[in-house]
């Protein structure tokens, strides 16, 4: 693809910050839920939140409210925890919520100083509203996956469902900002070669279903559920597991915490379509043998070893900095399945 210098550079680029911001809002989603700091914080005020506790009387009431509204996570996880500890999960949390509000800013006053110099068409405003309503939803589905947390006898952590809701929008919204980005910046002349477009476009929904199925692994700590290397060789682990799984009543799905085989199975799901998604992409690149398709190709290696490498060393607790960049990597795939679905439909029509 190649540039074309007649649309507005300083569009493209605050198109493309929305798009790093996004994923590094992400990351910093996958630092709070790994150290366990997503409860620490036990309101949702937009504006007075912009703060955090500015003085020790301060910082004792939110640690107070914190052991009294997450309990049993405090009591289960977080018992011996100091005021210093605290502090360094709060900050973790707070830090989530504020680059929410700075993301905001920079989407919105941008956006205003654009179309005052009219350099918003209404091809590129109808995207910008999608985007601003996707994200939109993922902030509200953010304090909806806390609730579920807080004064609950039962969770030590929010639910992995709503866990998985809330990574669902922010991943789409991020699609389509970066959809929007490459559509703006790059003019398209589209000579569509339909089968292999469709074949990426599928790969690519493959792919956001494996991150929603990650997210679930992850919420409900199914890591350690099987932290082995290959499910052939544990067969019979895997067996047990799989008809234990299918014993059990509906309320199991809910109440998931103590129940290993419910983990095991959405982590057997995770494996099963990392795998699918490995033999597909693996017909295509036969089939193309060009560099981006090697380029997928050992990303999706890469992947895959990751995921592997955090299973099996999830005992006794996942390692953060792995768990984290197979989340980051996996972004990649995402983004970059975008980008190619795109290159592979078009060949470019200079004006
Ligand atoms: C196409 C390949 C894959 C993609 C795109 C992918 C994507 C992801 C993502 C995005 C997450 C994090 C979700 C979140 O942030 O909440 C995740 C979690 C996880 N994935 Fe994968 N994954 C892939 C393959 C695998 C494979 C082959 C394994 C092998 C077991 C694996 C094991 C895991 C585990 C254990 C977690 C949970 C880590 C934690 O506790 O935080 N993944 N995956």
């Amino acid at each position: 693809m190649k540039k074309v210098l007649t649309r507005h550079n300083s569009v493209s680029i605050w198109l493309l910050i929305g798009v790093l911001m996004i994923l590094l809002q992400i990351l910093i989603g996958g630092v709070t839920r790994l150290t366990d700091s997503g409860l620490s914080i036990t309101e949702w005020n937009v504006i007075k939140g912009v703060l955090p506790p500015l003085n020790d009387s301060e910082w004792i009431l939110s640690f107070e409210k914190y052991q009294s509204f997450a309990k049993k996570q405090y009591q289960t996880i977080h018992r011996d925890m100091s005021l210093d500890e605290f502090k360094t999960i709060f900050y973790w949390e707070y830090f989530h919520r504020l680059w929410a509000r700075v993301m905001f800013l920079v989407y919105l006053i941008p956006l205003l100083f654009f179309m005052i110099q009219k350099k918003i068409s209404l091809e590129l405003f109808k995207g910008l509203a999608l985007v601003f309503l996707l994200a939109g939803i993922s902030g509200f589905l953010g304090w909806f996956m806390v609730k579920s947390g807080l004064q609950s006898d039962q969770r030590t952590w929010v639910s992995a469902y709503r866990l998985m809701f809330h990574l669902a929008f922010p991943a789409l919204t991020l699609g389509v900002l970066f959809h929007v980005y490459i559509r703006y910046t790059y003019r398209l002349d589209f000579e569509i070669d339909k089968v292999s477009s469709r074949f990426i476009g599928f790969l690519l929904f493959l792919v956001y279903i494996q991150i929603l199925l990650g997210a679930l692994v992850s919420g409900m700590k199914g890591a350690s559920s099987f932290p082995y290397f290959s499910l052939l060789m544990n067969w019979k682990v895997v067996g047990a597991l799989w008809t234990d799984a299918f014993a059990q009543n509906a309320n199991a799905f809910w109440d998931y915490e103590s129940n290993i085989s419910i983990k095991f199975l959405f982590h057997l799901f995770h494996r099963i379509n990392a795998y699918l998604i490995f033999i597909l992409a693996s017909i295509h690149i036969m089939r193309q043998r060009t560099k981006l398709s090697y380029i997928f190709g050992v990303g999706l290696i890469v992947q895959i070893i990751l995921g592997l490498a955090t299973a099996m060393t999830s005992i006794p607790k996942v390692i953060i900095y792995l768990a984290l960049l197979h989340q980051f990597w996996g972004f990649l795939i995402f983004l970059f399945l975008t980008f190619y679905r795109i290159r592979i439909q078009s060949k470019v029509c200079v004006r």
